[in-house]
């Protein structure tokens, strides 16, 4: 699987989407995708400034890739800032860049010793020259790990990905002389070669997307919590995997085909 350069073009072969995982009983889930989301309302709860939420937010972090690499996830998906979060007070962007920078120079080669990769997704030619190049190395010192895939969405937003990728399809169907609807939106979003989430976590209580994996999460199934994600921890994982064991995805079939009873 290649992260980098240009998508492979591949030619729909069928109409029926190929990146919906074939319906299989609910177990454990091959890849979380999750919205940090309380950073702020923690430390203020504690009368402290929002800078203090967001560095106990890489802990929470940190702790739940120790997490996902133990309990044998394949990817796991965390927002870290989207394409929205610019419109935030500048001096809480420039400290969320700190931390980015922070956590890449001081967590990249402990990543690479537990065999995880890294992948970062979203337009990151917005970040500042060295941010960029530290995401750069970091990814290919990671790029041969065959663990945990760790992607980070940064200034990432749904519709920006589904907008660059119909740009890159529309210039590959030129060049290619093909139709644009033989080939497959997929292949040119920043997730080509990951499987859809099949666990969506949002910590922090709002019940909603925020512009994170709009075309990803199609058949994803989403849980909700009110705790905050510095709060987010070993317990609050076993009951969102409990919660997701629990529920039966059916990609659109009835329940019976799914079971295996008759109807
Ligand atoms: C999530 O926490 C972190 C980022 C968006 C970068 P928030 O900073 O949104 O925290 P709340 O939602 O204000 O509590
Ligand atoms: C979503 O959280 C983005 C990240 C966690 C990086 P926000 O706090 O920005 O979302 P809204 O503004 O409440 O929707
Ligand atoms: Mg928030």
């Amino acid at each position: 699987m290649s992260f980098s350069g240009k998508p492979p073009v591949k030619v729909k072969e069928a109409i029926v989407q190929d990146n919906v995982k074939e319906a299989e009983p609910s177990n454990s889930p091959d890849h979380i995708a999750i919205i940090m989301d309380g950073n702020g309302r923690w430390a203020q709860q504690q009368e402290k400034p929002r800078a203090f939420g967001h560095k106990a937010g890489v802990d929470a972090l940190k702790k739940t890739i120790e997490y996902c690499a133990k309990h044998h996830v394949k990817f796991l998906t965390v927002f870290a800032f989207s394409s929205e979060n610019w419109l935030r007070p500048a001096k809480e962007v420039d400290i969320l860049m700190s931390l980015f920078m922070l956590a890449l120079k001081q967590q990249s080669s402990k990543l690479h010793k537990n065999n995880i990769r890294l992948k970062v997704i979203g337009d990151c030619a917005r970040f500042n020259s060295k941010l960029q190049a530290k995401i750069k190395d970091a990814e290919h010192l990671t790029a041969g790990n065959t663990g945990l895939t760790l992607v980070v969405a940064a200034n990432y937003g749904g519709q920006w990905d589904i907008q660059q990728a119909t740009q890159q399809l529309i210039e590959q169907a030129v060049k290619l002389k093909l139709p644009a609807s033989e080939l497959d939106l997929a292949d040119f979003l920043s997730t080509r070669g990951i499987p859809d989430p099949d666990l969506f976590i949002r910590t922090g209580g709002e019940q909603r997307i925020s512009n994170f994996l709009l075309w990803q999460l199609a058949y994803t199934e989403l849980y909700f919590t009110e705790t905050l994600w510095p709060s987010f921890g070993e317990a609050e994982m076993d009951e969102a995997l409990k919660a997701y064991s629990s529920r039966q995805r059916r990609f659109g079939k009835v329940s019976e085909q799914i079971t295996g009873e008759n109807p």
